[in-house]
Order: structure tokens, then C-alpha cells, then sequence
């Protein structure tokens, strides 16, 4: 951080979960390297993404007195790094941050390409800056401690990343699936590598979402409908993006953009990093509406992230009729013994 900043007053903020494993180790770290940190904790989980903890933050930041030549640092997971950042992007109209985060999933996705946001009554994320960060500081060394269910939800996005990536780093994570399942240290590192690479590319040319970057939603058409019908917090979101690239894959095979062998290879990846498809009810008409009323639709078109071959895809419409046909046979679970 030293080699990029040359702020002294910051703050470190995280939560009370991350904090207790963490905090002390990064605050002597930043001591000794000149930094004066006020630290701040905030409880852990989604509650806290909201415009009240944000508010918290950005008193805490001017009581001490932090100026535009001050630094903030989230140290977390997705939930810190977008409460953080949103702090960091409206104090002062904005002051650097650096993103140390602490969870595979914000380490490949969340922390990079400056989406910070809050949640809002009505919706995830509703309010909200686009702020990159100064640096991003992703130590897989610190994602021993994470639970399962976090492990899996990363996993889901690194699929993810893989499928669009290409060939090469879809082949790779075939080969590393076991590994990455026993947290395997090499694995992990080539696995972060590439999906944060790939994230890094992908943003550094459509810095504002305008075009490329929504192949970034492959697999979230599915997911954020299912994460809604369930209500948040039921399903990981990882799981819901899963089954969101099954989805997908099994889409774009209906309408004749992809192949049933590049569909079968997707999901036993996902098989194979133990990501299982959901269980629980499926209503195919509450599916299509909530899809209809995704902040991503457009002129109440559902879109859809299609791949037609590893590092291939292409966003559109898809039909409301041949969604309903294929939502109904998802339903159904029908193409799951495959
Ligand atoms: N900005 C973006 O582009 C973007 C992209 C994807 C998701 N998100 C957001 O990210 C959030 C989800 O992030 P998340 O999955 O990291 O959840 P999270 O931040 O809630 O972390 C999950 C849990 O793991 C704990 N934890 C974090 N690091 C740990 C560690 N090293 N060891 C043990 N426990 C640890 C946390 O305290 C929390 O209890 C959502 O709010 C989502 O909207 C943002």
C-alpha cells in the first residue's frame, strides 16, 4: 500500500467476524509502514450494507478528521468491500481505497472493478457509486478460516469466470476441481489468478458497465430470480449462481447457440466443485416475473449471458416463450440425470 500511497491518517475498516482473525495483523502491518489507522467494525453480514452503516462510517471518517489525503482500507468480504467503498466514494466526493479482501469470492469478483453499493428496502443494491480502488490486495492465505458455504459460493464465480475465459483456463479448472474442493494452496492461487484476471481484463476495457461486462452476469439471470423467490439469505448466492449457469447452459442449447457436449462439461465442473443443483420449490411463472422485473431487464425483456463455447458468448433477449418452455422444464427437473 506504502508503494501506492503516501497517506498517513486512514481508516481500516471491517467486520466483527473478519476483525477478530485479522485486524491486529493489519493494523501493525500499516503501522510499520507509517500509516496511522483509526479502525472501525462493523457487524458482520448483508444487514450491514445499508445507508445507516454507511452513514456510521462517514462520521466516524470526519471525526477523526481523515482528509482527501487520508485512505480508507476495507478488509473483508463482498459486504465490507461495497459498504467501504461506497463510504470511500461519496467522503469528501471521494477519497482512495484499497480493497484487502478476505473472501474467495470477493478476491475474484466483488473487490475489483469499483461496484460499491448499499441495499435499500426495495433491493440489493440500489444505491451506489462506481469507484475503483487504488489497489486490491487479495492474499489467499487468509481463506483458511472461511466456511464452507462461502468456499462454495467463491467456487461458483470462478466457474463462471472460467467458462468465459477460454479453453485454456476452462481445462485448468477441470484438472484442479478436487484440489480446489481441499482448498489446495497451488490450486486456489492459479484459481484466484485467473478469475481475477479475468474480471480485472474485462472491467479495465468497460470501466462503467456499457458492454463487455455483462458477460460478467453469466449464470445471475437465473440466480438473482431464484435468490428473490427464495428469499436472500436461503439460498448462498453462490449456489443460486450455479444453478444460474446450468440454466443457461441448458438455454442456449434450446435455442440452438451451443452444443449439448459444451452444456454437459459446464455442469460437471459444477459437479465436480460440489455445487450441486438446489433444492426447494420452483414456480416457473414467479420465475419468469421476477426475471421480467430484474433491474437488468430491459423494457421488461429478460436477458440472458449465452455461451457457445468455452471463452464464446453473447448477451440478448431471449423469447418469453422459449424461456417459459425451458423455466418449465427446470421446474420439472428435467435434464438433471443427465
Ligand atoms: N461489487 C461487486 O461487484 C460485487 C460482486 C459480487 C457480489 N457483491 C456483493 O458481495 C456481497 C457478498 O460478499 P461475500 O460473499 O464475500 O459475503 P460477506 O462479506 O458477507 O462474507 C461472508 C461471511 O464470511 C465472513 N468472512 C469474511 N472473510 C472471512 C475469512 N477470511 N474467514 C472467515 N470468515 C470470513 C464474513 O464476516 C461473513 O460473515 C453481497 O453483498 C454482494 O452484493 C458485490
Amino acid at each position: 500500500v506504502r508503494e501506492r500511497s503516501d497517506a498517513v491518517r486512514c481508516a481500516l475498516v471491517t467486520d466483527d467476524v473478519v476483525g477478530p482473525l485479522l485486524a491486529a495483523r493489519v493494523e501493525t502491518s500499516m503501522r510499520a509502514a507509517g500509516f496511522d489507522p483509526l479502525t472501525v467494525w462493523v457487524p458482520a453480514g448483508e444487514s450491514s450494507k445499508s445507508w445507516a452503516e454507511a452513514g456510521r462510517l462517514l462520521e466516524a471518517f470526519s471525526e477523526a478528521e481523515l482528509g482527501r489525503d487520508s485512505l480508507v482500507v476495507a478488509l473483508g468480504g463482498g459486504v465490507v468491500g461495497d459498504l467501504v467503498g461506497f463510504a470511500a466514494a461519496t467522503y469528501l466526493r471521494g477519497v482512495p481505497v484499497v480493497q484487502v479482501p478476505t473472501t474467495l469470492l470477493a478476491q475474484v469478483d466483488s473487490a475489483i472493478g469499483g461496484k460499491t453499493a448499499v441495499d435499500l428496502p426495495r433491493g440489493k443494491n440500489l444505491a451506489g457509486a462506481f469507484w475503483h480502488p487504488l489497489l486490491v490486495l487479495a492474499d489467499t492465505g487468509c481463506l483458511d478460516t472461511l466456511p464452507e458455504r462461502e468456499w462454495r459460493s467463491g467456487l461458483a464465480e470462478v466457474a463462471k469466470s472460467a467458462a468465459l475465459a477460454g479453453a485454456s483456463a476452462f481445462a485448468a479448472l477441470e484438472s484442479d476441481a478436487e484440489a480446489l474442493m481441499g482448498r489446495g494452496l497451488e490450486a486456489v492461487s492459479a484459481a484466484v489468478l485467473m478469475a481475477a484476471g479475468f474480471k480485472a481484463t474485462v472491467v479495465s476495457g468497460d470501466a462503467y458497465e456499457a458492454a463487455d461486462r455483462e458477460s460478467l452476469n453469466y449464470g445471475h439471470t437465473l440466480a438473482h430470480a431464484l435468490e428473490r423467490e427464495l428469499g436472500y439469505g436461503s439460498v448462498s448466492h453462490g449456489a443460486a449462481v450455479a444453478d444460474g449457469v446450468r440454466f443457461a447452459t441448458r438455454l442456449a442449447v434450446a435455442l440452438g447457440v451451443s452444443t449439448p457436449e459444451w452444456a454437459a462439461r459446464q455442469e460437471a465442473l459444477l459437479d465436480a466443485l460440489g455445487l450441486a443443483r438446489t433444492e426447494g420449490a420452483c414456480d416457473p411463472g414467479a420465475m419468469l416475473d421476477a426475471m421480467r422485473s430484474d433491474k437488468k431487464a430491459r423494457a421488461g425483456r429478460v436477458r440472458f449471458v449465452l455461451s457457445s463455447a468455452p471463452g464464446a458468448w453473447a448477451v440478448g433477449p431471449v423469447e418469453e416463450s422459449v424461456l417459459a418452455d425451458e423455466l418449465a422444464r427446470w421446474c420439472e427437473r428435467e435434464g438433471d440425470e443427465r
